[in-house]
């Protein structure tokens, strides 16, 4: 398994040591509040390499307070999760797209490379190990989080020496409250999240802590997350911590499923890629990577060419869109409405998927 031109830590040499009091499993699932028993941790050094990876009781980390993790962000993180299917067996969506946007964020980071492979085997292992936290339901799957910090211990700001690669794993229930209700977004163009040569498209902390002034702008005004615009017609181009797609007829009366391209601002997400992958294989309408504003949105909206417009991620999944707040207008999206079928329909497949109903090299067992 794995690359061995990269020098990493190696699945083969995981210490176990397996807590003596395992918590009492809670029916809490709101997000990110219970963790459970164990963590996978690896250390680095610019000296001495990778540690051999250890599996040990969750516990608090020990860092210094120089760390330049904590003065400069100097940071990264993953976000998957485990299902458990109805034969009672867990399963992973496409892992190693994690691992791979991990590596990515790693290098953008100045944080050393590791084996994809090696750290998805690590992962698999600590999830076999706290698999009893994984309930059967369809509604609550357990959230895995890849932490990669610098532990550099000096005020610097410079390229660590010394890093700290864990895992944690919480339950996880509907991110949002109320998962079946149409969200509603606030879109202000005085707030960008990324931009042009900046880190948009890599998971680092300083994306989303810029984000929680512009997110209680939103609560404030009524509305749950932020559509994030860009630039002079602003451009649209996510929605929260979702990518955002657009079903309508087109500019040119195609029918289309569009969503914003890859550009360096946009976080390439999993669930986005398997929604593309998904209706490009339907082959029932045009599916595009493309350029979209609000100006067009508008445009399409009064002249009822917009159908639906919903967000893709691993925390909601498919979530609908049903009203976008933007210069002193309430739009209302009518992907709520009883026409709103393309919605139910991708996050039905992706659903059947990730619980195992339809067989799919898109998973993997744990
Ligand atoms: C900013 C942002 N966009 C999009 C996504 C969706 O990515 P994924 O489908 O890989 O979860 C995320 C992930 O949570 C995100 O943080």
């Amino acid at each position: 398994m794995g690359d061995a031109s990269i020098p990493s830590f190696k699945a083969a040499d995981l210490v176990i040591q397996l807590s003596s009091a395992p918590k009492t499993k809670l029916d809490v699932f709101a997000f990110g509040t219970v963790f459970t028993d164990h963590m996978l941790i690896i250390e680095w050094s610019f000296s001495g390499g990778w540690e051999p990876p250890l599996i040990k009781p969750l516990e608090n980390l020990s860092l210094h307070p120089a760390c330049s993790a904590l003065h400069y962000g100097i940071q990264l993180f993953e976000g998957l999760k485990a299902y458990r299917g109805d034969d009672n067996r867990l399963r992973l969506f496409r892992p190693m797209l994690n691992m791979n946007r991990m590596a990515k964020s790693a290098r953008r980071a100045c944080l050393p490379a590791f084996d994809q492979s090696e750290l998805l085997e690590c992962i698999r292992q600590l999830v076999e190990i706290d698999q009893d936290w994984v309930p059967h339901s369809d509604s609550v799957s357990l959230y895995i989080r890849p932490t990669f910090i610098s532990a550099e211990s000096s005020l610097g700001v410079k390229k660590p020496t010394r890093a700290l690669l864990y895992v944690i794993l919480c339950q996880a229930g509907s991110y949002f409250n109320n998962e079946t209700q149409a969200v509603s977004l606030w879109a202000n163009p005085k707030y960008t999240r990324a931009w042009k040569g900046g880190t948009g498209d890599c998971k680092m902390g300083g994306n989303y802590g810029g984000t929680l002034f512009a997110q209680h702008e939103a609560v404030e005004y009524g509305c749950q997350q932020v559509l994030w615009l860009h630039g002079e017609d602003h451009q649209i181009t996510e929605a929260g911590t979702m990518n955002i797609f657009l079903h309508w007829i087109n500019e040119d009366g195609e029918e289309e499923l569009a969503t914003p391209l890859l550009d360096g601002m946009v976080l390439p997400g999993v669930t986005r890629q398997s929604v593309l992958e998904l209706t490009r294989k339907w082959a029932e309408f045009k599916v595009a990577e493309r350029y979209l504003t609000m100006g067009q949105l508008c445009s399409a909206l009064k002249q009822q060419r917009l159908k639906e417009v919903f967000g893709s991620g691993t925390a909601c999944m498919i979530c609908p869109i049903g009203q976008i707040v933007y210069q002193g207008e309430n739009l209302h999206i009518p992907s709520q409405d009883k026409n709103s079928r393309l919605t139910s329909r991708i996050a039905q497949e992706l659903t059947d998927i990730q619980y195992g109903r339809t067989p799919s090299d898109w998973t993997i067992l744990v």
